[in-house]
């Protein structure tokens, strides 16, 4: 699939003022810093699409994208920021908890863990938080140009050993991107697309 059109729709942190159309939604979600709004902005060849930082707890919002007039992207704050307030983490918490919960056109959220690193306890945490409220997610390791294709494939062992060990009986879909070089951007695309068939085909029946 290719995107042809992509547009900012609305930011929010009210999951009531989220796009009411039951058009299917992809979620970008993981720690802040790992590369969601880049990897959005990859995906849609457009760099100046979601707003990227080298700092972390740029996205503070739950964003739409409306891309190629049928199917939205979203944009997400990360969480794990060690120096946003406990406010502030309590609020984002609320609305994040809120959107996975009741956005039902969530067809699958992206969870983004940097390749460089192993599985984190937050990423664990929140991927089991997921499982158990029923919402189906897929992987994306990000930043895959910082690191040669040995240390890529060994990192990913470690992470797949490390879900089988915390419970997991399946691991879910994989994904290697970098959003520097665009590797990985064709697979992802073409998940979402079967994934929009499906959807379509079921909604239709
Ligand atoms: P928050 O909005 O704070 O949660 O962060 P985010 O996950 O949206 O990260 P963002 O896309 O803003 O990127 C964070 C930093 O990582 C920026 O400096 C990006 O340029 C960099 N970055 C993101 N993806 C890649 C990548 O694939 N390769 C490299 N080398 N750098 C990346
Ligand atoms: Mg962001």
């Amino acid at each position: 699939m290719r995107i042809k059109s992509a547009k900012f729709v609305i930011s929010n942190s009210e999951i009531s003022k989220c796009p009411q159309s039951s058009i299917p939604e992809y979620a970008f979600i993981g720690r802040s810093n790992v590369g969601k709004s880049s990897l959005i902005n990859s995906l849609c060849d457009n760099k100046k699409l979601a707003k990227t930082s080298s700092r972390p707890g740029k996205t503070q919002l739950i964003n739409h994208f409306l891309i190629n007039e049928n199917w939205y992207l979203v944009d997400l704050p990360g969480y794990g920021y060690a120096r946003v307030s406990k406010t502030q983490k309590k609020i984002f918490q609320t609305f994040i908890t809120k959107y996975f919960k009741y956005r039902t056109q969530l067809v699958n959220a992206f969870l983004l863990a940097d390749i460089r690193h192993g599985p984190q306890p937050i990423d664990l945490k929140f991927m089991e938080w997921l499982g158990n409220n029923l919402i189906p997610f897929s992987i994306i390791f990000t930043k895959a140009d910082k690191l040669s294709s040995k240390s890529i494939e060994n990192n990913i062992n470690d992470y797949k050993n490390s879900m089988l060990t915390s419970n997991w009986e399946e691991i879910p879909p994989i994904f290697i991107t970098s959003a520097k070089n665009k590797s990985g951007n064709k697979e992802v695309l073409s998940y979402i697309n079967q994934l929009n068939i499906d959807y379509f085909d079921k909604s239709s029946s």
